[in-house]
């Protein structure tokens, strides 16, 4: 098959239906964009993959760009005139003996699903092939597989005059031709009478018309489905995360509210692992070995091998976690943290481009960025790291077995060297050497019976505002007593 065969993939579309002015080729199933879907499908099987691209062309030439290791060619529709027009401007590149067309919009196809549409092609010696599906719903715009006596055609839905209940058998839009096929009749595609379009449909229908052999092949609904508009998307979402959620539990992994976890298609999970409610597992994450990951956590492209207990509502991303970890309630680990084993982050604590070493303990309320602190070390609840003076970022260095006290400020670039310790409340400015204890905050004055004298103060006062308030008082009335009046 993939000597005599190349797919063209038509993704120059305008995304009309979709309404968010972006191309839906580009929106994500489970993390990965519906585009590469396909691409990724035919470089797995070795085809040879031209693209039609149009609207949104560099978006959708980037991501492919970066996902295919295989060099694909990109064929460029400037005038969206229709799917026929689409593969129309890819002829120059036809060469191979059969040409598989795929819409973009389709990204639960799979692999059997083109390898049976190409053996039953053969076996029937067709000039053209494509796949069905049955679908009850008469509000989904598909074409419409209409066969009668020895002809077969494809109408679109809008098309239809009568009951589209009377056809539940829609075109998935994925075809193989005859190359010849192709070169013969492509030049007589004409555009639809009402939308202007060349329709690729139109070639089906040719086929048929020439009474050429036209073969179908029918494939479950939900593996072909378009994507169109955003509930489609949803609906294709659905499906992808049931079915990687279900893989998942097929290797034992126990999902605790599976309707609503997100998993993306490139997490890998291990057996024996927990999933909360409301987790989110995205990216190229990969959880080892009974971890258990709490409800509402956000774990992204970050690496967290066995045993580790990620607690609730947690942000994880671009990290490494090691095997018996602790982590959270509510911690923030932003980009590119080591936490090493049996290391504790604790609530409300955000770690940003630091290592905090094994069996060291952050437990609350800190801030350590740019920071590599060693083993066995003890972070004080509120400690922050001070790391950017305004222009640029510096780094802290905690060696092993060093003690931090509760509210320091670590102002980097700064060292506190191994064993040594950090009074509560302290500003550290300058290293401090091993084993010394640092206290970098103001002394404390007690003022003996300061409180009696206080005391004394307040109530000579309160007695001066006392006999102010009167004297006012006298003042005021005596305006308005009436003047003595003088005796005759
Ligand atoms: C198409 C089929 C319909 C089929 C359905 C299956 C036609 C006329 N209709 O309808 O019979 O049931 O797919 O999902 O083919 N594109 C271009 N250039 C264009 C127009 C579209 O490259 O000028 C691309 C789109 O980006 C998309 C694909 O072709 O990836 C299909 O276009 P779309 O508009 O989704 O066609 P449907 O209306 O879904
Ligand atoms: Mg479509």
């Amino acid at each position: 098959m993939l000597k005599v065969v190349q797919a063209i993939i038509l993704a120059a579309g305008k995304s009309k239906r979709f309404k968010t002015g972006s191309s839906k080729l580009t929106q994500t199933v489970c993390g990965q964009p519906i585009i590469l879907y396909q691409t990724l499908l035919f470089e797995k099987m070795g085809v040879n993959v031209t693209v039609v691209v149009g609207h949104h062309k560099d978006e959708i030439q980037k991501l492919i760009g970066h996902a295919n290791k295989q060099p694909i060619t990109f064929v460029e529709q400037t005038e969206q005139k229709g799917t026929g027009h689409a593969l129309a401007c890819t002829q120059s590149f036809w060469h191979k003996e059969y040409i598989l067309v795929c819409n973009g919009d389709v990204p639960l196809i799979t692999q059997d699903i083109i390898t049976q549409l190409y053996e039953t092609h053969i076996q029937t010696n067709a000039a053209v092939s494509f796949v069905t599906a049955h679908d009850t719903n008469p509000a989904n715009q598909y074409g419409r597989v209409v066969k009668k006596e020895n002809t077969i055609n494809i109408i679109e839905a809008k098309e239809i005059t009568g009951s589209l209940e009377e056809y539940c058998c829609i075109n998935a839009g994925i075809y193989l031709f005859n190359k010849d096929f192709l070169d013969t009749y492509i030049q007589e595609l004409a555009p639809n009478d009402k939308s202007l379009e060349y329709y690729v449909t139109d070639l089906v229908n040719m086929a048929s018309a020439y009474n050429l052999k036209v073969n179908t092949i029918s494939a479950p609904f939900d593996r072909v489905r378009g994507v169109n508009t955003l509930e489609e998307l949803w609906a294709a979402e659905h499906i992808k995360r049931s079915e990687l959620i279900k893989n998942h539990m097929q290797n034992g992994v126990r999902f605790l509210a599976p309707q609503n976890t997100h998993v993306d298609t490139q997490v890998t999970i291990e057996s024996g692992c927990i999933i909360g409610s409301g987790v989110q597992l995205t990216g190229s994450t990969s959880i080892g070995k009974k971890t258990v990951v709490e409800h509402f956590s956000v774990i992204h492209n970050t690496v967290i091998q066995d045993h580790v207990l990620i607690k609730s509502h947690c942000v994880v991303e671009h990290s490494t976690i090691h095997a018996n970890v602790q982590i959270g309630p509510f911690a923030y680990l932003r980009e590119h943290n080591i936490v090493e084993d049996h290391a504790a982050v604790g609530s409300f604590v955000e770690l940003k481009k630091t290592t905090l070493g094994a069996h060291s303990k952050a437990k609350h309320l800190s801030y350590l960025g740019d920071a590599t602190i060693g083993s066995n070390v003890n972070i004080g609840g509120g400690t922050i790291t001070a790391n950017h003076d305004g222009v640029q970022k510096h780094k802290t260095v905690i060696k092993d077995n060093a003690y931090v006290g509760a509210n320091n400020t670590l102002v980097a670039p700064v060292c506190i060297e191994e064993e040594s310790y950090t009074a509560a409340g302290s500003t550290i400015t300058q290293l401090v050497p091993a084993h010394a204890l640092a206290i970098a905050r103001s002394r404390q004055v007690n003022k003996i019976n300061y409180v009696s004298v206080l005391k004394e103060k307040l109530m000579f006062v309160s007695k001066k505002k006392k006999q102010e308030k009167d004297q006012n008082y006298h003042a005021a009335v005596k305006m308005y007593e009436p003047e003595k009046v003088q005796e005759p």
